[in-house]
């Protein structure tokens, strides 16, 4: 299998650290669908071609697990939650968490998360005039407290700064220890690793408390004991603390950070195309009734458009990666057990042989049905598909009504695009600065 040799990565050591986007994509652009990096022990391969990520992720499946650096360094904050748990409990984790994310209960909460888009705008847009406001920040704070209110029917908000300043320390840890060579010694008092102790203690103290306040609740007269959203059905589910501990960490983390992401570079996308804009507010507006977290299956499909046209150029999670538990092929090739199999979405959603002119915004495309969707996985692939997708898409819809139906949102003067940067998930780096204008009414 092709692939660069380890003096190229030693030259290219800072710009894979730097920016590990266009380092992967040059690597494809040089040697193709599969790729081999020079590491010692099995091998660790870049997987491009969408059959081979099929297999890996897919049919497959039961023989890629995650034992992976990617996942080992996510695990150091969540603990073996559903998203880092390579464990055979794992499904069991995932069918206890599932009813939280059923399509019924997703439209029972839809109202709190409306309220967290409308409080967030509120709070932070006051100006009557344009101001050019970081969208980024405004959709990391409503996005938090849209996973708060939905899932856990807590209001984060007296905790929403401790919670935003201890997941982002603990992203930007996890995406060090990720990139690191030298394997990390927990125990050892390294500036990462105290930093990750702060973090993992301020998580620690607000998902104990919310376990203390949900449980000291009287149940209501015929009532479920601690109520049916995600908090309340892992509190009943026999978890141990430490168990449930681990799944509301992973979900606050897996499910702000991911939805702020795509939220950013959407809006981004809508100031660059004022008629794509118009159209979504048009298509919105239109809506008979107040929006619904299911209202991105089929009643917005030039929204949902934009949406999933925005989740194939800035897909958040920007890389996936495996490993194999027994002897495989992959892509022709006879692959030992133990190999790594990296996975980039970034890469995948822009293949041109899928996708005419993959660089450009074209919503259109999704309009076709099937279009393009056998290289798109935004939301992964196979048994570990996100558990949130239907949740994130309908919170994407839910954030855009109530931010276009008062505010336009524009390109301020000195306008450049921010650059992508590969965390945790694909941040634009420094900010998303874009300037907002409360609409008229009337
Ligand atoms: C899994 C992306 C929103 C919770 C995943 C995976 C991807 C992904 C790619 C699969 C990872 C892998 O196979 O290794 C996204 C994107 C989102 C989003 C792009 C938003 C646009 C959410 C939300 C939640 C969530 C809102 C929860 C509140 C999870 C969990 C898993 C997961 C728990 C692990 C599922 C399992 O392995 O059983 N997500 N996610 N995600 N996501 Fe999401």
């Amino acid at each position: 299998v092709p692939g660069p040799t380890s003096g190229d990565m030693a030259r290219a050591f800072r710009s894979v650290r730097r920016d590990p986007l266009t380092f992967l994509g040059r690597v494809r652009e040089h040697y193709g669908d599969l790729v081999s990096f020079p590491v010692p022990g099995p091998p660790a391969l870049l997987v491009n071609d969408p059959a081979d990520v099929r297999h890996v992720l897919q049919t497959g499946a039961r023989h890629w697990g995650k034992h992976t650096v990617q996942y080992a360094a996510l695990g150091r904050v969540t603990g073996p939650g559903l998203l880092a748990s390579s464990e055979p409990s794992w499904i069991e984790h995932r069918r206890l968490a599932a009813p939280a994310f059923h399509h019924e209960r997703l439209a029972a909460v839809s109202d709190r998360v409306r309220s967290a888009a409308d409080d967030g705008i509120r709070s932070r847009l006051t100006s009557p005039g344009p101001t050019v406001v970081d969208v980024s920040s405004l959709m990391h704070h409503i996005g938090l407290d849209a996973v708060g209110r939905a899932l856990f029917a807590a209001d984060l908000g007296g905790h929403a700064d401790d919670l935003l300043r201890a997941s982002s320390a603990a992203a930007d840890i996890v995406v060090r220890l990720g990139r690191s060579i030298l394997p990390t010694n927990e125990w050892l008092p390294t500036p990462t690793n105290l930093r990750l102790r702060v973090a993992r203690r301020r998580l620690d103290t607000v998902t104990a408390q919310l376990m203390a306040d949900r449980r000291s609740r009287p149940t209501p007269p015929g009532g479920i004991p601690h109520g049916d959203d995600l908090l309340g059905l892992l509190l009943d589910s026999g978890l141990t603390d430490d168990e449930v501990r681990d799944e509301l960490v992973t979900m606050v983390i897996a499910g702000h950070e991911t939805v702020a992401a795509s939220l950013t570079w959407t809006l981004m996308l809508l100031a660059e195309d004022q008629v794509a804009q118009e159209r979504v507010r048009a298509e919105l507006a239109s809506l008979p009734a107040p929006v619904s977290l299911l209202d991105h299956r089929d009643r917005v499909p030039w929204t949902r458009a934009v949406i999933d046209e925005a989740l194939r150029l800035f897909p958040p999670a920007w890389v996936i990666s495996r490993r194999s538990d027994r002897d495989d092929v992959v892509g022709g090739v006879e692959v030992p057990a133990g190999t790594l199999a990296i996975i980039s979405p970034w890469l995948v959603h822009r293949r041109a042989d899928t996708w005419a002119d993959p660089e450009v915004f074209r919503p259109e495309r999704f309009l076709e049905p099937g279009a393009g969707r056998t290289a798109y996985l935004p939301f992964g692939q196979g048994p570990r598909l996100c558990i949130g997708r239907e949740l994130a898409l309908g919170e994407m819809v839910v954030v855009l009504d109530r931010l276009l139906a008062t505010h336009h949102v524009g390109l301020p003067d000195d306008w450049r695009r921010p650059a992508p940067e590969a965390q945790v998930a694909v941040h634009p780096r420094g900010g998303m600065p874009l300037e907002l204008t409360p609409l008229r009414r009337g």
